[in-house]
């Protein structure tokens, strides 16, 4: 059985994401989405809610869990019997950051390999950064997020 890990703060998810998560889920016969658990980060949703957002946006396809981890991939990678981690290359700029994780990675435990789609051009320039600054002033997120998520960042920031 193969099993990959999509690891990532997921601040909130967005259609980028989404995209990775079904095309993904296509190549493996299980998908494991990782929400870090990041002491060192202020995220604008919990844990419990980014996992909730995630969960719901990925009903519809069976081979895919969802959870969160904290401490190193590697180790989480293990526990769940995964050998790829999956992650998305938007652009060039993505690149540096993203090679040094996967190498890293595989220094630690050379049993994980790092398996990147490319986004979809529609979502190249979507990131989570992005979409909570557009919320954050009341702005259109409806091509970057799904109804829930934009729903649910309507509420965070009428709070
Ligand atoms: O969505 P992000 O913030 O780009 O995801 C980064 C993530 C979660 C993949 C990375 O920070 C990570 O795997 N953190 C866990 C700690 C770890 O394993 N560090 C060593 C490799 S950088």
């Amino acid at each position: 059985m193969s099993i990959a890990v999509y690891p990532g703060s997921f601040d909130p998810v967005t259609l980028g994401h989404l995209d990775i998560i079904e095309r993904s889920a296509k190549v493996f016969d299980k998908l494991v989405i990782a929400v870090l658990i990041n002491s060192k980060k202020k995220p604008l949703f919990s844990t419990d809610e980014k996992v909730d957002m995630i969960r719901k946006c990925t009903k519809h396809l069976k081979n895919v869990e969802v959870t969160s981890f904290s401490g190193l991939l590697v180790d989480f990678a293990k526990e769940q019997n995964a050998d790829v981690s999956v992650r998305g290359l938007r652009a060039i700029t993505d690149f540096e950051y993203e090679l040094q994780i996967a190498q890293t990675n595989r220094q630690l435990n050379r049993d994980l390999d790092t398996m990147f789609f490319t986004t979809s051009m529609e979502y190249s320039y979507v990131s989570s950064t992005i979409v909570k600054e557009i919320a954050s002033y009341g702005g259109d997120v409806s091509s970057m997020v799904t109804p829930h998520v934009e729903e649910c960042l309507r509420k965070k920031f009428a709070q």
